[in-house]
């Protein structure tokens, strides 16, 4: 049988399965943790067999994740109505609507929290854990695949474990992945990382051989992305970005280098990392979530001296040329748990430069990274609230507009508030950007109207400005009217008051 010799501790070989008997471990109601983050590393075979039987056999499952998952094992879930509740991320537009119909009970949380809130038992305890593995060790160690996420926390507070042995990933991963568990509280010590390359903990998961109950071996691969090429808007916010990065070094007040950098995730992040293969850095760092093809190109030119992950999320051709020629990345790269990748701690240590994509952000420099007008979750938090809040510099990027000019990505106020104004650094769009360090509330609003909305919508923008000003406050506002752009694009389609 094809796999069966990763499974090199042989004992274990003797709990192989068909997903079909693996799954009869999952019963209606059981909380499930699946590896799986970023739409890489997640178990395929048996979710998807699950979702196949929930089709004629209703049952309802909570699921707990990394983040979110490729193969469209959300939405072939939610499909078969078995979610009942979902944490802590996803992206699947199938399970996204069922969210917002109210169906699925989402907890939309910081990725970095998830371990320990497990760990402490604020969130129920894990009934079964569904693992993804390049391989099991001679000495029982799960050698994770294209992601860490959840899964040592998920083994570690499961009754049941179910590997599976993923036979469509390149073996050569083993040895990339950087295994660290803190301990409960309140004997945690500090976590020993204080360069974002720092080997701290082990290349697998330790797990006792009893604690698995099914071993089932998959043949479906995980998803490849196509990223889009960056356009003129991406290439300006790239560009602006590199300026200010220029200007910091030159004023003392980075090192050449930048020190580490994490990206968010999507095209906008993708294309404004790129930018750095144009720019005159050098020795560049990643200590991020999601390392994308940009990553893997910044290192091919020599840009990028090393990145730290949580997974690897790549297009085809992409992944296609790493996995050929792995070992000249193997000593550039590292995957960890999110609980380390986005470790508050570890983030305040290093003195990351967290650049992060919003849906919008206010005259005052509060961000909307979830909430489509306020009410419709997007996709979720995800990671850029633990690097946010403890970033040495915070960046926030967005295009000015977003549907053809109907929305504008700066707003009197946001709508939801995911990353208040004490958190955000630095704001940009297309149109410029806006250092809000050291700025008040009535200096932010003045620059971010002038330099980052749109042209469209600087005169309405300014006007509600000095209106608020008027009625006076730190943070001056017309509360009837600080959510009416919002309202307006909900009932004609267009924020705006010309059209
Ligand atoms: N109001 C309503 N919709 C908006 C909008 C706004 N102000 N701004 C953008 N959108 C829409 C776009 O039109 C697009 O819609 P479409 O899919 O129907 O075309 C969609 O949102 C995505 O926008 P896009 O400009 O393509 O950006 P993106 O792919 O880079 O995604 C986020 C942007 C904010 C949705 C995404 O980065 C995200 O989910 N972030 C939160 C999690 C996170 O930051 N994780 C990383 C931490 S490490």
């Amino acid at each position: 049988m094809n796999g069966l010799d990763r499974i090199r501790l042989v004992s274990l070989r003797d709990k192989v399965m068909s997903a079909q008997q693996a799954i009869k471990l999952i019963k209606d109601g059981s909380v499930v943790g699946l590896s799986g983050f970023g739409g890489a590393g997640e178990a395929k075979t048996v979710p998807l067999a699950l979702a196949d039987y929930a089709k004629e056999h209703p049952l309802k499952i909570t699921l707990a994740t990394g983040a979110s998952l490729g193969n469209r094992i959300d939405g072939r879930l939610n499909e078969a109505h078995a979610i009942e509740r979902r944490y802590p991320y996803q992206a699947d537009p199938g399970l996204r609507k069922s969210i917002n119909a109210g169906e699925v009970m989402y907890i939309d949380q910081h990725l970095s929290e998830m371990a320990d809130n497990i760990r402490h038992h604020n969130l129920p305890r894990i009934n079964v854990a569904v693992i993804a593995a390049t391989a099991i060790t001679e000495d029982g160690q799960i050698i994770p695949t294209g992601s860490c996420g959840n899964s040592a926390n998920f083994i570690e507070m499961a009754d049941h474990v179910i590997v599976e042995i993923d036979n469509t990933i390149n073996p050569v991963l083993e040895g990339v992945h950087d295994i660290y568990v803190p301990k409960a509280r309140p004997h945690r010590d500090p976590i020993p990382l204080t360069q974002a390359g720092d080997r701290i903990g082990t290349i697998g998961i330790n797990v006792s051989s009893e604690k698995i109950s099914a071993i089932v071996l998959n043949d479906v691969p995980d998803t490849s992305f196509k990223m889009d090429e960056p356009d003129a808007e991406t290439l300006a916010i790239a560009q602006h970005l590199i300026t200010f990065f220029e200007g910091e070094v030159a004023a003392g007040r980075l090192p050449e280098n930048l020190g580490p950098l994490q990206s968010g995730v999507g095209s906008i992040a993708n294309a404004v990392f790129s930018g750095f293969e144009h720019s005159n850095f050098h020795d560049l760092e990643m200590y991020s979530e999601v390392l994308q093809d940009c990553t893997f190109q910044l290192i091919d030119s020599g840009k990028m001296a090393f990145a730290s992950g949580c997974s690897m999320t790549l297009s085809e051709p992409c992944a296609a040329q790493v996995m050929k020629n792995f070992d000249q990345y193997k000593d550039k790269i590292m995957l960890r748990p999110q609980e380390l990748s986005n470790n508050p701690e570890i983030i305040r240590r290093l003195g990351i430069i967290a650049i992060n994509t919003a849906l919008e952000f206010d005259i005052y420099g509060n961000v909307n990274s979830t909430h489509v007008t306020g009410t419709k979750m997007m996709n979720g938090i995800g990671g850029s609230g633990d690097f946010t809040r403890h970033a040495h510099i915070a960046i926030f990027v967005t295009k000015s507009v977003a549907k053809g000019g109907a929305i504008s990505s700066v707003v009197p106020m946001v709508s939801h508030t995911d990353h208040t104004d004490h958190d955000v650094d630095i704001v940009v769009t297309e149109q410029g950007l806006v250092d809000l360090r050291g700025l008040a509330p009535r200096e932010r609003a003045r620059k971010v109207i002038e330099v980052c909305a749109h042209p469209d919508y600087r005169a309405e923008l300014f006007s509600y400005f000095e209106r608020a000003c008027e009625k006076g406050g730190q943070t001056p506002h017309i509360l009837a009217e600080a959510l009416s752009w919002h309202a307006k694009f909900e009932e004609t389609g267009t924020m705006s008051r010309t059209a």
